[in-house]
């Protein structure tokens, strides 16, 4: 596992961004991995950045993100197609067929869970997946349990998740309590991971996943069975690291 402890968020967004702008030069057509959350938005926008410039082409990437939320439409402003968006897609030069999301206001949530991941098998690994870590040690949205599943499927969010999250909502019951998520599996099958976390709240689950056993119960601490993971953390993140 490496990690890089830097000073602030605007460093851990631009190392982050640098890791991904150098896998797209050398890989233009790479299979990336992407999450939604705070954690991220520094990232995407220096991406976004860096394609204005015209230093990167996102023609013939492709990209999965991790999750949604089930029962609000695509258009809602706190949907995580409508984050995705707003915050990178729209400017971007990305084909729109290349843009994987689970869509959380079908019908047949178990046949979209399928369909999802097909469509990544389909791409055979994705060589780099972005996460954030819940403060219950949560990836994309797989919740602490006794078990994790592998694949793309539909999950209870945990009260702890619905509380961090209601922040974006106007009250907590606005919260939608139920997700669709990769599995630990399709995460855990990328060739790369980085891992980005800034702020006291991810202190904890941080120091699991760098000093505590591998546990369902913090879904995040699988990563230390994943040969290239990478976290990137801010001091107050890494403070008992
Ligand atoms: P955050 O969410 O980036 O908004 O802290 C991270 C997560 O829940 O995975």
């Amino acid at each position: 596992m490496r990690i890089y402890v830097l000073d602030n968020y605007e460093e851990i967004s631009m190392k982050a961004a640098s890791i991904l702008a150098s896998q797209i030069i050398l890989k233009p057509d790479s299979v990336l991995g992407l999450a939604t959350g705070s954690t991220p938005l520094g990232m995407y926008r220096e991406l976004v950045k860096m394609h204005k410039k015209g230093i990167l082409d996102f023609s013939q990437v492709i990209t999965f993100n991790l999750d949604e939320y089930v029962g609000i439409p695509p258009e809602h402003p706190q949907s995580y197609h409508y984050y995705m968006y707003n915050n990178f897609f729209n400017h971007l030069n990305m084909k729109k067929e290349n843009i994987n999301i689970p869509p959380g206001d079908e019908k047949s949530v178990h046949k979209v869970c399928e369909d999802y991941e097909q469509k990544l098998r389909s791409v055979s690994r994705i060589d780099l997946q972005v996460t954030g870590i819940g403060t219950n040690g949560h990836v994309g949205f797989n919740e602490p349990d006794q078990e994790l599943n592998v694949n793309t499927h539909l999950i209870d969010l945990k009260e702890e998740t619905i509380e961090a999250n209601s922040r974006f909502f106007s009250s907590p019951e606005e919260v939608p309590r139920q997700a669709i998520s990769m599995g630990m599996g399709s995460i855990m099958k990328a060739k790369k991971i980085i891992m980005l976390a800034n702020g006291p709240n991810k202190a904890k689950p941080i120091e699991e996943v760098v000093n505590g056993k591998i546990s369902t119960q913090l879904p995040a601490s699988l990563v230390q069975l994943h040969p290239d993971v990478t976290l990137i953390l801010d001091g107050e993140a890494a403070k008992y690291i």
